[in-house]
């Protein structure tokens, strides 16, 4: 850690945002003077004092202020748990090529928390997970003068009170930048905090340090993490946040990935009897005006007590009007408006019948 505080300039425009520099091969030297077009003869002799001062490991460009990545870039594809569309790997594999946080939206039950888990299984990497509250504050997730325990031992004249250093407890964005290996950060669910929350990690998010007044230290992140954030859309983020992150959206899956999903969740089950929950499923998904669709994480419950109350395929499949309301619902339809809406429709339907 070292102990300069940021120039003013630097904790205001934040100058880790400006995309690739060329690495600072000759400090000192104005940017004009560094990307002047050289006369032959000197670039030879420029070039070797690049790579001289360079680490041999680069091309040239490295991200400003971005802590070095040892090793090959590992690459998400899935794991033995999680069905990762193509879409997805992709877009994983793009925010941690860009070093850009990561943010997932989708349908709740998508996904989206889990991602990070997984990504942090599929790279081998810890997972330092952060969840956020509607009284979460940015800054607990760098740290929190503990005011109150640094009183207390005052007053019992504990030796411990004459160092700040013992009340400052790192939070989740510290614990990330202080891991020994590149860890993998879930911000989960950003947009529960207040409004101003994702605004005021920008710059800890870009330049991956921050500044650490009671004890006048830089914390900077000996690796930088693979941000994953998660939102569920409560709240509109800012532009200015937007434009830091790699978007994807989780759209819901289709029937031939929901399968899968399921095969990984309950390998071996009766393909029968999968085939016809997941038939329900969909159908239930597509009833005009229901208020809360279910989705993969309601389906693999329904799809565990059908298991463990043994229905057979058969009753799935017995579309009789009485039974329009799939059995066990509770771990489908989540209110009673949407458990009147298949009532009705039932009554409807059976009117029609006998009518
Ligand atoms: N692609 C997938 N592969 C395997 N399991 C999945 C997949 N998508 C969802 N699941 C399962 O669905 C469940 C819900 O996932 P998760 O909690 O990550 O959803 P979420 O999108 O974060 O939901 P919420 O918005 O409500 O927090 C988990 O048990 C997870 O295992
Ligand atoms: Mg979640």
């Amino acid at each position: 850690m070292a102990a300069s505080p940021p120039s003013r300039k630097a904790a205001e425009y934040g100058e880790g945002d400006r995309g690739c520099q060329f690495v600072e091969a000759m400090p000192g030297r104005r940017s004009k003077e560094r990307y002047a077009v050289a006369e032959p003869g000197r670039r030879t002799q420029r070039r070797a004092e690049m790579s001289r001062l360079a680490p041999p490991s680069t091309s040239g460009y490295v991200m400003p202020h971005s802590p070095r990545r040892r090793g090959p870039m590992q690459r998400f594809s899935g794991t033995d748990s999680y069905v990762a569309t193509p879409d997805l790997e992709a877009a994983v594999n793009a925010a941690i090529a860009l070093e850009r946080p990561l943010l997932v939206k989708g349908e709740p039950g998508t996904g989206k928390t889990i991602l990070a888990h997984e990504i942090a299984r599929g790279i081998g990497a810890r997972l330092i997970a952060w969840h956020i509250k509607s009284t979460t504050k940015a800054q607990q997730g760098l740290y929190e003068y503990d005011a109150v325990a640094r009183l207390r031992d005052g007053q019992l004249g504990d030796a411990r009170v004459h160092d700040i250093r013992n009340y400052i407890v790192p939070g989740k964005l510290w614990e990330a930048f202080a891991a020994e290996q590149r860890p993998v950060l879930l911000i989960d669910e950003i947009d529960k905090g207040d409004i101003e929350f994702p605004n005021d990690l920008l710059l800890e998010l870009d330049r991956m340090e921050f500044y650490v007044y009671e004890t006048r230290e830089t914390i900077r992140a000996r690796h930088r993490p693979v941000v994953v954030i998660t939102s569920n859309n409560e709240k509109e983020l800012p532009d200015a946040f937007l434009r830091r992150c790699f978007f994807h959206y989780i759209r819901f899956p289709d029937r031939e990935t929901m399968q899968k999903i399921v095969d990984v969740h309950f390998p071996g089950l009766k393909h029968d009897l999968v085939h016809e929950a997941l038939t329900v499923f969909f159908e239930l998904r597509e009833v005009p005006g229901l208020k809360k669709k279910p989705s993969t994480s309601e389906l693999l419950d329904w799809l565990k007590l059908l298991l463990v109350e043994d229905v057979p395929p058969e009753a799935l499949r017995a579309r009789e009007p009485a039974k329009l309301i799939p059995p066990l619902y509770g771990a489908l339809l989540k209110n009673e408006e949407d458990v009147h809406l298949f009532e009705r429709l039932a009554f409807l339907h059976r009117r029609g019948e006998r009518g």
